[in-house]
């Protein structure tokens, strides 16, 4: 007889999405780095870079939801460009992360902004016991990779007393690195959407979901050095292919990019 381990779950489909996107054994086993980390100097805070973009719905989401001096939980918070363009309206802001290197950054912008913070290494929702409730949770661009997906929604209801609001890309933000994947590995990589099933459980999941889309247009980038040495790792590859990535680079057609925001009451 099935037990309830066996029943399904709304981030089933999720999950499938993320086995078929694992990266091949294959690549990894010729890998010079086989779990490429985040770079935290490529998620710094640039205010000013901030205050020159269009202002995001989910902004404007937590802002409505956020009481002055309020706390708010940052979930992934990496450099805190999540959470900083909040201030002055919080209080305090409680940056989530495993990674050191993003705390650190996330520390130094904040007292650059003059705003009170607590870090909290590790993963969530592993380390939620260690967060006490806020007014707010965010969390922008970190459940890309996260399987359980419920658990971490869940914890992140718990430990909001106003709102959640999670801002996520259309598409997962690597497949812009798919042709790439062709031409070094001779590999078809999907494009799995990823902001329409992430609505879709959170709706499964009894949440009162709001939900607001926003194109940022397509922008030329520069590539430096860095931009090629970020896509060499997502690519597992060594610096023998950097002439390749940097051609690609340079003459792919600069993307739009949609990213949507998802909100809905805490439970704290
Ligand atoms: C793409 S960065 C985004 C950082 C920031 N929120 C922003 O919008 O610029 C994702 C961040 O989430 C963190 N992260 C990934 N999984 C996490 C988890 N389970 N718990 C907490 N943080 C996580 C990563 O270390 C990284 O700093």
């Amino acid at each position: 007889m099935a037990g309830d381990d066996d029943a399904p779950r709304p981030g089933d489909g999720w999950r499938d999405a993320l086995r078929r996107s694992a990266v091949p054994q294959s690549v990894l086993d010729r890998a010079p780095e086989r779990e490429p980390s985040l770079e935290p100097e490529r998620f710094r805070w640039k205010p000013e870079e901030d205050a020159a973009q269009p202002v995001r719905p989910s902004r404007r989401r937590a802002l409505e939801a956020l009481p002055a001096g309020g706390t708010v939980l940052d979930v992934g918070v990496g450099g805190g460009a999540s959470s900083l363009g909040l201030v002055p309206v919080p209080g305090l802001i409680v940056g989530v992360d495993p990674l050191p290197g993003m705390l650190e950054s996330f520390e130094a912008s904040a007292r650059g902004a003059g705003v009170a913070t607590r870090s909290v290494l590790g993963r969530w929702p592993d380390v939620a016991d260690q967060v006490e409730p806020a007014d707010v949770a965010v969390c922008h661009h970190a459940v890309y990779r996260v399987a359980e997906i419920e658990d971490f929604v869940a914890a992140l209801t718990a430990h909001a007393r106003r709102r959640v609001v999670i801002e996520i890309s259309a598409h997962s933000p690597l497949a812009g690195l798919n042709p790439l994947w062709k031409l070094i590995h001779g590999v078809d990589r999907p494009d799995p959407a990823v902001a329409d099933p992430l609505h879709a459980i959170l709706v499964a999941m009894g949440y009162d979901v709001g939900r607001e889309d926003m194109v940022l247009p397509a922008r030329p980038q520069e590539v430096t050095q860095s931009v090629v040495e970020f896509a060499r790792r997502r690519l597992y590859v060594g610096p023998e292919r950097d002439t390749d990535i940097e051609q690609f680079l340079r003459t792919r057609e600069p993307q739009e990019h949609r990213v949507v925001a998802l909100w809905w009451p805490g439970t704290a």
